[in-house]
């Protein structure tokens, strides 16, 4: 039920494979891949070319978060990197039914990424079209951030929205964190209604050894606070 995705964006650059195969072999569900463009965000890091690098290493679901603009022209060179997952902002492309269209017709799953002051709105006719909706919990563009205590009242809401639809429509869209998680607060943001939790700093930062165990405490550490949520709030 609850999802797990380190992002890579505060991993080791000089060992990522091993940075990649460690976490899952730790437990973690998703990799969490996070394209900046130095242009929609002030940061740049990593494109298509590292995706299908990875790919080749892990079965596990690779969760591509774009803060790039425009996002068209570069998601089917994600898709055939073998990306699973392809989320975008609004604000990043013209024509947002076609964009999450086009990221389902080349085979991936589809998601609406909503920065802190993004109203949830953008979602509203697009259910049918929808796999994730991931709300950012920080202003995008860097990684180990503090988390934004508004996005529990928006997580509230963006549940009831996702609810209100699954139960209609009989289809699951998982709703996502991302910024600032941390072993602290995940129980109280999975309260809230998340059920999948991105944590960069919160995994990769925990300790920069080489000891291969080292994400095994902090994903247990993790799931045991998740394991605190009741059942009724999942
Ligand atoms: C920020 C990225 C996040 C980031 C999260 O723009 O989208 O995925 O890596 O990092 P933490 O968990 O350190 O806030
Ligand atoms: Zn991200």
């Amino acid at each position: 039920m609850y999802f797990i995705a380190p992002s890579i964006l505060s991993a080791n650059f000089t060992r990522l494979g091993e940075e990649i195969t460690n976490v899952i072999d730790a437990g973690a569900d998703w990799i969490h891949f996070d394209v900046m463009d130095n242009h929609y965000v002030p940061n740049l890091t990593i494109g298509p070319l590292v995706c299908e690098a990875i790919r080749p290493l892990t079965k596990a679901v690779i969760d591509v978060h774009l803060m790039v603009k425009p996002v068209d022209r570069i998601i089917p060179d994600f898709a055939k990197a073998g990306a699973n997952v392809i989320t975008f902002h609004p604000e990043a492309s013209e024509h947002i039914d076609r964009s999450l269209s086009l990221i389902r017709e080349c085979g991936c799953q589809a998601g609406l990424v909503f920065n802190p002051a993004t109203p949830l709105e953008h979602m509203d006719y697009v259910m049918d079209k929808l796999d994730v909706v991931l709300l950012m919990s920080v202003n995008p563009g860097f990684g180990g951030q503090k988390f934004i205590p508004a996005t529990l009242d928006k997580l509230r809401k963006a549940r009831a929205k996702i609810d209100a639809y699954q139960r209609e429509s009989g289809r699951r869209i998982r709703l996502e964190v991302d910024g600032g998680v941390k072993v602290d607060n995940i129980a109280e943001i999975a309260r809230a209604g998340a059920d999948t939790f991105v944590a960069g700093s919160a995994v990769y930062g925990a300790a920069k050894d080489s000891d291969p165990q080292r994400y095994n405490s902090i994903i247990a550490a993790l799931r045991a606070e998740l394991a605190t949520v009741p059942v009724a709030a999942r």
